[in-house]
């Protein structure tokens, strides 16, 4: 089966595996971060087919499988990989992917070893920062019924208190906790790139949303 087939094949599969699970990685999310790493991929010189397969398949342990084993997205990719003859040295390189960019261990970040995971996690990270980020952010906090923000719990202290302990923090919290962080955390050129401009604009976005609520915005004329 050549390459273009396989990829194909594997975005049709991974879409129906997701649509309609609530799992909070939807399709969309899957199909931004394929064509982005598609896109920075191919700006860094990696092999396409291994990026774009990595990418679609990057989440797979979150559909069905929610126990927190290692092994089970690279499990499932190959099962399926496999199923459509996949050689094992497109296989390999792709469960590898899928090791490096979703299990996240006890919160230790290294780079992943291959430049096809780089690109992957790069446009897994892109997908939290900018508009679609902070999209997610709230979609994600609302769901958990958090708070948009709370002046009684500085954002930017947020650590030393009770509220981000229990995993209620307000979800403008979340930006200082990591996604303020992101863009110094990405690997490739490109991703660096395309960070920097996302991360401008989430600046902006929160400078502007507490500059409403704290009444600062321009007066009326
Ligand atoms: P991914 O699979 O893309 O690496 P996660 O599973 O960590 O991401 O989170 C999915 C989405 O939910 C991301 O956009 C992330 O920023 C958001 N999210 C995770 N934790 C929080 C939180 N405490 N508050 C607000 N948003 C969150
Ligand atoms: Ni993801």
């Amino acid at each position: 089966m050549n390459a273009e087939v396989l990829v194909e094949k594997t975005a049709r599969y991974v879409e129906r595996l997701f649509t309609g699970e609530g799992s909070g990685h939807d399709w969309w999310h899957i199909r931004r971060v394929w064509q982005n790493a598609r896109a920075i991929g191919q700006k860094e010189g990696a092999d396409l087919t291994v990026v774009q397969l990595g990418a679609l398949l990057h989440d797979i342990a979150d559909w069905k499988f929610h126990g927190g084993d290692e092994e089970a997205g690279p499990t499932a990719a190959a099962a399926w990989l496999r199923s459509l003859g996949a050689a094992e040295d497109l296989v390999q390189p792709i469960c590898q992917i899928i090791r490096e960019v979703t299990f996240k261990g006890a919160g230790v970040s290294t780079m992943p070893s291959t430049l096809e995971a780089q690109v992957v996690q790069d446009a897994d990270r892109l997908d939290a920062i900018g508009a679609i980020g902070i999209g997610r952010a709230f979609a994600y906090g609302g769901y958990k019924g958090r708070e948009m923000y709370n002046p009684a719990i500085a954002p930017e202290l947020h650590a030393t208190f009770e509220a981000y302990k229990t995993n209620q923090a307000p979800t403008l919290n979340h930006f200082y906790e990591k996604l303020f962080l992101l863009k110094d955390r990405l690997n490739t050129p490109s991703g660096k790139q395309m960070a920097q401009e996302r991360h401008d604009f989430m600046e902006a976005f929160v400078g502007r949303f507490l500059a409403e609520w704290h009444g600062s915005d321009p007066a009326p004329e």
